[in-house]
């Protein structure tokens, strides 16, 4: 077992299975990268305001490199003993270089260590989800633009309600994301922050140059108050907020994905390469990745409601229960990373099955609406209309037929101002292009969406 950095004032040592409890080595591992730059930083600026010798910030600089490349190459082992892997690393670089190594942690604490390791890495992390979802909202995009005239029933209730176009119903989604993608961004104001320098708590004696390792580290700002530096953990649960929020969003989608791959509505195929059999039933092709991904959204939202628990009634400023916010955090952007890249994979490589799609639209009563506004045009006030169609509705249930099988006596008979003009006025593509309001379904309005979302994305 290793010395303790803190060894000093203890007559006794913690016992193996203690020190295995204290630990966070195992997963904050994770920030390795980031610790070291977080040294190399404040190494620099020790020796430019004179703290430390050039040459010993030289030493402590070219040892924790060479720390980070043998790590790399599997040649670094952690220590439980050693707690964490600010002090392992620490541990490291003092038995590499000596003595020097010990001057490192000159005017810092692990407080203000570990601060700047998580929001270097959320920042880094944030800015890659913020890429994921562009790249999603690309596929959603090209595959939309092809289907602009593949016409789908539009549900509520999950009931079939009226007609709509296929690429009109895949940009909902493109908008969510693009709404997530705009939280992501507006975190990272807050996110982007150095709290490097506010030590423990209460700042240091030494004439640091916080700025400059702001800068080295390249955050926008500074923590302007020491206490809030170590204890703001705010910008992890916004990332676990807005980390659930858009699983929540891929959870609708895979839900939709679930059931138009269904044998029930085969609005769509899965390819097979994002599709798995079943162990006993051969003729199975599931969407595993669709239902894990609706599944996920269980564990994000967990890391987010367990993370404001950690937070809640924490006094000022450093505690422990804070080391409790790295395996949530780290397991949520895994998540979402995976999720997103899957997803895009599986809209990107699903066909549509847009003959399907049209015999489903020209058997259902989602033209309803339509035939009551076709006698909105004959001057019938909609209420009334509302009530014809709904007993023509009956007549066909009854009759085991739907609105464009009705015979024209028939309709005739329901009201004497309908025409021969309604089948065509039925016609589901027809319902589709009669939408001209801004941002309706209608082909053309669902053309000027795509205008609108294109400028964005470039
Ligand atoms: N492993 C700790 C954490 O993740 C680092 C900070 C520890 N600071 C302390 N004073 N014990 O929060």
């Amino acid at each position: 077992m290793s010395e303790k950095a803190w060894g000093g004032r203890f007559k006794e040592k913690p016992e193996d299975w203690v020190d295995e409890f204290n630990a966070s080595i195992h997963f904050d591992k994770t920030l390795i990268k980031q610790d070291i730059e977080g040294s190399i930083a404040h190494a620099k600026m020790l020796a430019q305001q004179n703290i430390i010798a050039p040459k010993e910030s030289d030493d402590i600089i070219a040892g924790l490199e060479r720390i980070l490349t043998d790590f790399e190459d599997g040649k670094v082992e952690f220590d439980v003993s050693l707690e964490d892997i600010h002090l392992n690393i620490e541990h490291e670089l003092i038995k590499r270089i000596g003595d020097t190594g010990g001057k490192l942690h000159t005017g810092r604490s692990r407080n203000d260590q570990v601060a700047t390791d998580m929001h270097l890495y959320t920042k880094e992390q944030v800015s890659m989800i913020i890429e994921l979802i562009t790249s999603f909202q690309t596929t959603i995009v090209n595959v939309a633009e092809q289907h602009v005239d593949t016409i789908m029933p539009g549900y509520t209730h999950l009931q079939r309600a009226q007609p709509i176009s296929f690429a009109h119903h895949l940009l909902t989604y493109y908008w969510m994301l693009e709404r997530d993608k705009g939280r992501f961004h507006d975190s990272l104001k807050r996110i982007d922050i150095s709290p490097l320098g506010a030590a423990a708590l209460s700042g240091t004696t030494y004439p640091i140059d916080r700025q400059m390792t702001q800068e080295l580290l390249g955050f926008s700002s500074l923590y302007e108050n020491s206490m809030d530096a170590v204890s703001d953990r705010d910008y992890i649960v916004e990332t676990l907020h807005n980390i659930s929020l858009t699983m929540v969003h891929l959870s609708r989608f895979a839900e939709e994905i679930i059931f138009w791959s269904s044998a029930e509505a085969n609005f769509i195929t899965l390819s097979d390469a994002f599709s798995t059999g079943s162990s006993i039933m051969p003729q199975k092709k599931n969407p595993d990745m669709a239902e894990l991904i609706r599944g996920k959204v269980g564990r994000t939202a967990g890391h987010l409601t367990s993370m404001l628990m950690t937070l809640k009634g924490l006094p000022l400023a450093y505690n422990k229960d804070m080391q409790e916010d790295k395996e949530g955090l780290f397991d949520a952007i895994h998540t979402i990373k995976g999720s997103l890249r899957i997803f895009e994979g599986m809209v990107d490589s699903m066909t549509i099955n847009v003959d399907h799609l049209k015999e489903t639209v020209n058997n259902d009563f989602s033209n309803a609406t339509e035939l009551a506004d076709y006698l909105v045009t004959k001057d019938v006030p909609f209420r009334t209309a509302h009530e014809i169609v709904g007993k023509i509705v009956l007549w066909c249930i009854q009759n085991n037929k739907y609105l464009l099988d009705v015979p024209l006596t028939q309709y005739q008979e329901a009201h004497p101002s309908i025409e021969d003009d309604i089948y065509s006025f039925l016609k589901p593509e027809n319902c589709v292009s009669r939408r001209i309001s801004h941002g309706s379904t209608g082909q053309n309005a669902v053309k000027q969406q795509l205008e609108i979302i294109k400028t964005q994305l470039h």
